[in-house]
């Protein structure tokens, strides 16, 4: 592996051995400490984050690394205008790794093209965010000892939620895994996922109800209405505050279920729910970190490409979706892939029509 942009660019064998690493770092992490000793991290969040940006750098720091970066791009030339191209090629000649986190979607892919270095894709838009997903199969490893045959329910904004589409990307590579999907109607997984779900025979039942699903789940994990990608202000009013789970709604829940949450959390779980054993989203954030320190391990030792592949240059954007990175940065090659028979943009998986 080079780059972690799509959970789909790790095999089943590549995640276990990460996980392997993750789990021999939670064991042992004073055997750790020099794993990255003289290698620098690039941290660019073009949006905001606590645990994401936290846990990285933590996460190097505790391999012996060392991080610079911005968690505000108006302190960044982004704010004169500057290409995505430019500062990546730029930043891949200081780091020896870069992670991104961005509201534009495919931005990390875009940015892969140019970098010298593995380029970590951290959240991009509502798009995909595979490392929340190395730590959310973390906690159900650990916890539960394994992740094939579980009854997984995902509940709120399946539409927006990155680390929702991630962790469905990520389920694929797993045998006999039921979904329940719960949401609004209108905030139903985007077409390209589902796509993705009937062309890799994930099983799924779409449901508009929280409770009457709880008795048969292995593991909950509750998502945030994404009020930040809403471009109707009414459609985020109607759906907020549409799934609150409390104790009480526990009560008819398996006792070894676990209660995932990538955080922040609004108002979707109650403080109540917080002492109950079965939740678990602050272990979570910590196994994250955990899951990080075994990402970057590998990836910041790689060696730099002293020149990456030529890109071919493009001029005008294909892709309709208006948050696509495409749309602002036209130079970026027209690429498609196919998702379900459908041709899609290579860097958001919108369709092209
Ligand atoms: C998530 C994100 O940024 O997508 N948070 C995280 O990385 N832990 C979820 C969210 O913001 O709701």
């Amino acid at each position: 592996m080079r780059h972690l942009i799509d959970f789909g660019d790790l095999s089943r064998r590549e995640w276990e051995s990460l996980y392997a690493r993750a789990s021999r770092i939670m064991d042992n992490p004073a055997g750790f400490i020099d794993a990255c000793r003289g290698r620098v991290m690039a941290s660019l969040f073009y949006e905001p984050s606590t645990r994401t940006n936290f846990s990285f750098q933590t996460a190097m720091l505790r391999l012996g690394g060392t991080v610079f970066g911005f968690a505000d791009p108006s302190s960044s030339s982004v704010a004169k205008g500057e290409t995505l191209k430019d500062t990546v090629k730029m930043v891949s000649g200081y780091a020896d790794v870069v992670v991104m986190r961005t509201p534009w979607e495919g931005a990390a892919k875009a940015a892969s093209l140019y970098s010298h270095v593995p380029v970590v894709n951290a959240g991009d838009g509502g798009h995909m965010h595979p490392t929340q997903t190395t730590a959310d199969l973390t906690t159900i490893t650990r916890l539960l000892g394994r992740v094939d045959g579980l009854s997984v329910g995902l509940c709120g904004d399946l539409k927006n939620g990155r680390t929702v589409h991630s962790l469905i990307k990520a389920l694929a590579k797993f045998e006999n895994i039921q979904f329940f999907l719960i949401s609004p109607r209108e905030l139903a997984v985007p077409d390209y996922m589902r796509a993705f779900m009937r062309e890799n025979n994930m099983r799924f039942t779409a449901v508009t109800g929280l409770e009457a699903v709880i008795p048969q789940l292995d593991v909950l994990y509750m998502t945030r209405i994404q009020r930040e990608r809403f471009v109707d202000p009414l459609e985020y009013e109607r759906n907020k505050g549409v799934y609150i789970l409390t104790r009480r709604k526990l009560d008819r829940a398996k006792e070894h279920m676990l209660v995932m949450h990538p955080l922040p959390r609004v108002d979707e779980i109650t403080v109540d729910v917080d002492d109950d054993p079965r939740a678990v989203y602050f272990e979570q954030a910590r196994y994250g970190m955990f899951a990080r320190m075994a990402l970057l391990a590998d990836l910041a030792n790689q060696p730099r490409l002293d020149r990456p592949q030529a890109v071919e240059i493009g001029t005008t954007p294909v892709c309709r979706n208006p948050r696509c990175i495409t749309r602002t940065e036209y130079y970026l090659p027209p690429l498609v892939k196919k998702n379900g028979g459908v041709d899609c943009c290579a860097f958001c998986d919108a369709a092209l029509d």
